[in-house]
Formats: C-alpha cells, sequence, structure tokens
C-alpha cells in the first residue's frame, strides 16, 4: 500500500516503509510446498536423481514443447556445462549487454566472450554486428534472450549457418516465452533457463538446460553429475551441477501457480504503461502482441538530455522512496573485469550498449506489488522526468 502527500515543489512521499525490490521472489501455494517438503524429508531423499527433480523436468519440457530438460543447480552453471558440452573453443560472440554471468561462463573455461552491439530497438544482439566480429578463432554465438522477449533467432541462425558456428542461447528471462509460436527452449543447439529466486518463476536457485539433440542431453546429464554413468562409473569430465529436490519441490509447486503470475505481470505491464505513456523522454519498452511471454521485466529508457532528471537522478530519488529501481546492465560486461583488463578497447566498439546502460532503469513487478504502488511510481517518474 501506498499512499502520498503534496510536499512543497510537488514532490510525492511514499508513506510505506516496505521496500518495492525488482524481481522479489513469487511464491506459489505454500501448504502444497509444505507437503512436498515433508514428503521429500519422510523418504530422505535430497538430491541424486530425485523423483521430483525427474518430475519437474518432465513437466517443463511438456511446456515447452522439447524434447530433453535438464534441470540444473542455478543457469550459471547451466550455461558452463552447455559450452562445455558444445565443445566450443576460442572465441564466442556474446552481447555486453547482459548479466555478468553470460561472459564469465565462457571465460571461466578460457574462452574468449566477444562482446557485440545490439540493437537499440530491443536491447539484443544485432546480427550484423554479429558478422563484423566473426574471425578464424570464432566457434560459436551466444544469443540472450532480454526481458522475456526472443533475439533475432532466425537472423543469427543463418549467420551460424553460414559461418559455421554452433548457436545457443542464454534464456536466462526467456522462460514461458515463445516466438513464432514455438517456446523458447526449442531455438539453437540448447537454451538455458534461469529459475533464480528474482525470475518470475523460481525453485530458489535453479536453472534448465533445453534441448531435442538427445546425444547432447545425454552428455549434459553425465556432465551435471561428475561424469556418473552408474556406481563407481565415470565416463566424463563433469562438475556438480544438480539441482536439489527441495528446489524441484519449489519449482512443481510454483508451476502450479504459473499462469496466476504471468497475469500479474501483464496486469502490472499494462499499468505501467498506461502510467508512463505520453512522457517524450521515456519510452517504456513494450512486449509483442501475439507472442507468448512472461512479462517479467518493467524497463524504461530515460533520454537524459529530454529529461528534467537524469536516469541516475531518478533511480536515486526513487530509492529515497524505498523503491529499489535497478539500472541493467551497468555498466555493461566490457567495462567489468577481467573484461576491461582483457579488452580495453572494446567501449568503442559498443556505442549503443555504451548508451543504454546510461538510459535503462527496471522498475518493480511481479506479485509482492500492487496496484496503487505502481500509480504511485509512475506518478513520481512522470514528475521528475517532466520537472513538475
Ligand atoms: C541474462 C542472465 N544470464 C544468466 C544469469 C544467471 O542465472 P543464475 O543466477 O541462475 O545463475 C542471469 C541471472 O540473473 C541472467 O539474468
Amino acid at each position: 500500500m501506498t499512499t502520498e502527500k503534496s510536499k512543497t515543489g510537488g514532490m510525492l512521499q511514499r508513506t510505506s516503509e516496505e521496500p518495492l525490490h525488482v524481481g522479489r521472489p513469487n511464491i506459489g501455494d505454500r501448504d502444497g510446498l509444505m507437503q512436498r517438503f515433508n514428503d521429500l524429508l519422510d523418504r530422505r531423499w535430497l538430491t541424486n536423481a530425485g523423483r521430483y527433480v525427474g518430475e519437474l523436468e518432465q513437466r517443463l519440457a511438456e511446456y515447452l514443447g522439447v524434447k530433453h530438460v535438464v534441470a540444473v543447480c542455478n543457469a550459471t552453471i547451466g550455461l558452463e556445462i552447455a559450452i562445455k558440452a558444445l565443445e566450443l573453443r576460442g572465441e564466442v560472440i556474446v552481447p555486453s549487454f547482459t548479466f555478468v554471468a553470460t561472459a564469465h561462463a565462457l571465460q571461466w573455461q578460457e574462452i574468449t566472450p566477444v562482446f557485440c552491439d545490439v540493437d537499440p530497438r530491443t536491447h539484443m544482439l544485432d546480427p550484423d554486428q554479429v558478422e563484423m566480429r566473426v574471425t578464424p578463432r570464432t566457434s560459436g554465438i551466444m544469443g540472450v534472450h532480454l526481458w522475456g522477449r526472443t533475439c533475432d533467432v532466425e537472423a543469427l541462425q543463418k549467420i551460424a549457418e553460414r559461418r559455421r558456428l554452433t548457436l545457443f542461447f542464454d534464456a536466462a528471462h526467456a522462460f514461458g516465452c515463445s516466438r513464432g509460436g514455438t517456446m523458447a527452449g526449442n531455438f539453437g543447439a540448447a537454451e538455458v533457463f534461469s529459475f533464480h529466486a528474482t525470475k518470475f518463476f523460481n525453485t530458489f536457485e535453479g536453472g534448465a538446460v533445453a534441448t531435442n539433440d538427445s546425444a547432447l542431453a545425454r552428455k549434459m546429464r553425465l556432465m551435471k553429475n561428475f561424469g556418473f554413468a552408474g556406481y563407481d562409473d565415470v565416463v566424463s569430465i563433469g562438475t556438480n551441477g544438480k539441482m536439489t529436490e527441495i528446489c524441484a519441490a519449489m519449482g512443481l509447486t510454483n508451476l502450479e501457480s504459473l499462469d496466476h503470475f504471468i497475469d500479474v505481470n501483464r496486469r502490472n505491464y499494462e499499468l505501467y504503461r498506461e502510467g508512463l505513456s505520453g512522457v517524450p523522454a521515456i519510452r517504456f519498452l513494450e512486449y509483442e502482441e501475439g507472442e507468448r511471454t512472461n512479462y517479467q521485466y518493467i524497463v524504461i529508457e530515460i533520454d537524459n538530455d529530454r529529461s528534467a532528471a537524469s536516469r541516475d537522478e531518478v533511480m536515486n530519488a526513487l530509492w529515497q522512496q524505498r523503491i529499489m529501481a535497478r539500472r541493467y546492465f551497468y555498466p555493461g560486461c566490457h567495462r567489468m573485469e577481467p573484461y576491461r583488463s582483457l579488452a580495453p578497447h572494446d567501449a568503442m566498439l559498443l556505442p549503443r550498449t555504451e548508451d543504454l546502460v546510461q538510459r535503462t532503469l527496471v522498475l518493480p513487478t511481479g506479485t509482492a506489488v500492487a496496484e496503487d504502488d505502481i500509480q504511485f511510481i509512475c506518478r513520481f517518474i512522470r514528475a521528475a522526468v517532466t520537472g513538475t
């Protein structure tokens, strides 16, 4: 609940002490969750090929319409496993406008993430720029589906085929999203979802790799369990990427509330869109009509030249009201270590990314945010940006 009173200068004040965070977890039916917790405790089966992980993988595969889903302990490990299983090496082209795990998953295996600029309209890889970043050392392209929208899969696929590169996707934001009627999870060689607590569908921590390639799925299943094919039988290199039963129990429970979470996100998105429309200094990132999406991020760009307050000033003012809006993906992976030191001139190649990290602001949504919170946030941003 938020209420407001006018202050000198027309400043709005939020009276609720409750902070509003970006990505505050959605939690499904508690009683159902507790029943599953009690069941797994009674059975004393906490991890390692448990019943709930198997059931979650099966339900996810059905929902996505994909042959294989390999549940993992988080998307970062999922990306590392996919990269290893796909036998990538040398260089892989990725956007810099992404969460740093996208790049780290490559660098961790001494594969160079080659940062590529994005389309300023979608915030995702610009295929023309990708083409220009291909070198003899390039082995793959990792597209990132941002915000609950899919990137230009078809154009990237064409480049990958022409240049004989492996295409796969960081789909951390794209669970429940479709492109041309096909669910994310079916594109490229593999797609990796995140079920982190901050994602609209969470398993506390968790993730999943989806693929239609049976041999790849088999390889990744071995890899997530140290390479064990059976008791005492290690047949490949591996790591510990297993999802626990308690996480899978959370996933199964939240899956039952998935439609509700999406409905709430959609309601919030429509309220924000309405509340922030008609402000020339604000660009509101809209979801594509006709596709399935999760509406999980409310993303605006503030034009620092046309706004009475800069993006950072707006963000700081929101924080004073305990509205914890976030800059994404500030300052860009290419400006974080070790990439900043390894490729110090990348900023010159990424003008659109450089611009976006100064303009983008992500606002709270999800089931923890009420309708009047959103109305307050919109009025507040509108007043700050228009200087009224
Ligand atoms: C685009 C992107 N990739 C990868 C990750 C890593 O996911 P996880 O936290 O499940 O390891 C995230 C998580 O926030 C993300 O937003």
